[in-house]
């Protein structure tokens, strides 16, 4: 028999330094949009950003800038809680109890791991290795039920998904629920504008490679005129997309930016060269991002503002977690 748990929307979002398209397209947004849909709690992921190199000076900053991000897409402080994931210790003390269920095994087959360390995995924190559990840990110490991020994310959920499995079953209770990923096809793997096959990414060398939600308009005209596209005029038919991946990238930006359909769109774009597509799309990339950009702006000038509300956001977090940690830690039998 499965428990009825509350809805409970729970996401992260690591303060990395500076937020791009992809985030926003992928995760961001989607979060404004469910807003109104249960509770939710918004997660700006410091512990996870450590497991690779920050700068202490720089990162208070860089939290701040994610919550400036949250609220300048149109998540409302007010209704959501917006907190600093280190600020709520029952975090970092269920992912000890639930690294004691996870098996290595599970672990060494994460992709992002593999992909981060890359030929260095003698050398990477330990904390990048265990940093799926911390994110299982994040969703569970509030039995969040659903969790919306982008494609990138989903075999963490599904990891996630294990741990609940053999910890519910381990102990004979059904302590957590089986979070559901939510992740929204069409938008869920922005591409680097610099190959079609990469993702999007922070950590891309070539700053043309992506949008930052900071950029100023000229540098967004730039950055898309000089996306790398192939040398033929835009398909007229979606399959034919699919063997042109910067193509497709571009028209799922578009997609993403103005909520028309990719039909729609290749209808409109079919057999014209690219120029035209790329300075429609130039504009309607400022339109999305102009208005989020200067309400950052303002935003982190006021940094007694963003500290207050990550400061309530904490409190309602902890409310929670610590109700949950309780329960988890005497079923474990610790009292
Ligand atoms: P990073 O940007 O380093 O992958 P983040 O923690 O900042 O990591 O990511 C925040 C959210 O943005 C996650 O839900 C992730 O899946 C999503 N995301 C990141 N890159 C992309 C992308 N290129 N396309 C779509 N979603 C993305
Ligand atoms: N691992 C996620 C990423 O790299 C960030 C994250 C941490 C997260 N904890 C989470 C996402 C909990 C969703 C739920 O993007």
């Amino acid at each position: 028999m499965s428990k009825n748990f509350v809805k409970r929307v729970l996401s992260g979002v690591q303060p990395t330094g500076g937020l791009h398209i992809g985030n926003y397209l992928g995760a961001i947004k989607n979060f404004v949009d469910m807003q109104n849909d249960g509770e939710c709690l918004f997660c700006i992921v410091d512990l996870h950003a450590i497991t690779v190199w920050q700068d202490p000076k720089l990162l208070d900053m860089q939290k701040r800038e994610v919550a400036a991000a949250f609220i300048a897409s149109g998540i409302d402080p007010e209704k959501n809680s917006i907190f600093n994931q280190s600020e709520v210790p029952e975090h970092s003390q269920l992912a000890w109890l639930l690294n004691c269920t996870s098996q290595m095994g599970w672990l060494k087959r994460m992709t992002q791991f593999k992909d981060k360390a890359g030929k260095n995995q003698e050398k990477v924190s330990v904390g990048l290795f265990t940093y799926p559990v911390l994110m299982a840990a994040d969703i569970l110490v509030y039995k969040a039920t659903h969790v919306p991020v982008g494609d990138d994310q989903k075999q963490h959920l599904e990891l996630t998904r294990d741990i609940v499995i053999k910890f519910n079953n381990d102990y004979k209770k059904e302590i957590f629920p089986l979070p559901e990923p939510l992740i929204l096809k069409s938008t869920s793997r922005v591409m680097s504008l610099k190959d079609g096959q990469k993702k999007m990414s922070k950590s891309d060398p070539s700053d043309l490679s992506r949008i930052m939600l900071t950029d100023e308009d000229d540098d967004i005209r730039k950055k898309i005129s000089k996306a790398k596209t192939d040398e033929f005029p835009f398909p007229d038919n979606p399959g034919d997309l699919e063997k042109r991946p910067e193509a497709k990238n571009l028209i799922t930006i578009f997609s993403g930016f103005t909520g028309t359909s990719i039909d729609n769109l290749i209808t409109e774009y079919a057999g014209k060269n690219f120029s035209h597509l790329k300075s429609n799309l130039a504009e309607v990339v400022i339109s999305g991002i102009k208005p989020i950009r200067e309400e950052m702006k303002k935003l982190l000038e006021d940094k007694n503002h963003l500290d207050k509300v990550t400061n309530k956001g904490t409190k309602n977090a902890r409310i929670i977690a610590a109700e949950v940690l309780k329960e988890v830690y005497e079923t474990v039998g610790l009292k």
